[in-house]
């Protein structure tokens, strides 16, 4: 008898049952009592901040001097005219892809890629079929099926033009897959039809 009193008297005082006023209207959201709980700290994608470089989440470099578990080694050249110029040179360090490295790459192609490239990699992806990206690059076309691994890397790495920079998103390893995969494709779509003559791909400057 004792025992339940104690135990009925806790639950009166147990915030479980002080917040419960809280939901009797549906229109109310109730009493913050925990405001970290109910707000979250972390940092969101893409959401403004005034910390960082762009004073968005966007570009959040991996701390400079370390490498992830597994990965490869940094990449050196600098994000300028002569390191563009020079990523010509730079060979890609990953073996021929298995067709599962292969298979993966496609997928990270498609959902990193695709939304500006298009899966065809004909610049008809929907962000820039829909005009909110202009200027996509057309990889079908002679000047990017001749281009080097290395400098697709490069701006793959540091971003070019509109395309932001991907070094953030995909492990150096993912984005030398993803380079092999665009390459084994263009090769396979220019052995089977002459590049496409629609020109939404642009290429002026180095950034
Ligand atoms: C937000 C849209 C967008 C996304 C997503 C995007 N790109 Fe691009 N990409 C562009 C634009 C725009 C250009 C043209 C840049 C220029 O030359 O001004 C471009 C250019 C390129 C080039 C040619 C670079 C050069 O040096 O001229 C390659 C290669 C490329 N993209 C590969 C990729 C790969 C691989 C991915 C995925 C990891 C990717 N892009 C994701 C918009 C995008």
């Amino acid at each position: 008898m004792k025992k339940s009193k104690i135990l009925f008297l806790l639950l009166l005082i147990s915030p479980g049952f002080v917040i419960l006023p809280g939901c009797s209207s549906n229109r109310e959201p109730g009493r913050t009592y925990m405001p970290d709980m109910q707000y979250s700290r972390a940092y969101q994608a893409y959401a403004p901040n005034n910390l960082k470089q762009d004073g968005v989440n966007y570009k959040n470099w991996p701390v400079e001097g370390t490498i992830r578990r597994g990965d490869l080694f940094p990449y050196t050249l600098p994000n300028d005219s002569t390191g563009y110029r020079l990523s010509a040179q730079v060979k890609n360090p990953l073996p021929p892809l298995t067709p599962a490295q292969a298979k993966e790459a496609e997928r990270l192609f498609n959902i990193n890629c695709a939304i500006c490239h298009g899966e065809k990699m004909d610049a008809q992806g929907p962000l820039s079929a829909g005009g909110k990206v202009p200027a996509v690059a057309n990889l079908t076309l002679k000047q990017y099926v001749d281009m080097p691994e290395g400098t697709m890397f490069h701006s793959v790495t540091y971003g070019k033009g509109n395309m932001g920079s991907y070094a953030p998103q995909l492990t150096r390893e993912e984005r030398w897959m993803i380079v092999s995969y665009v390459k084994s494709k263009q090769l396979a779509e220019a052995g089977a039809a002459a590049p496409a003559a629609a020109t939404s791909g642009t290429s002026t400057g180095t950034k």
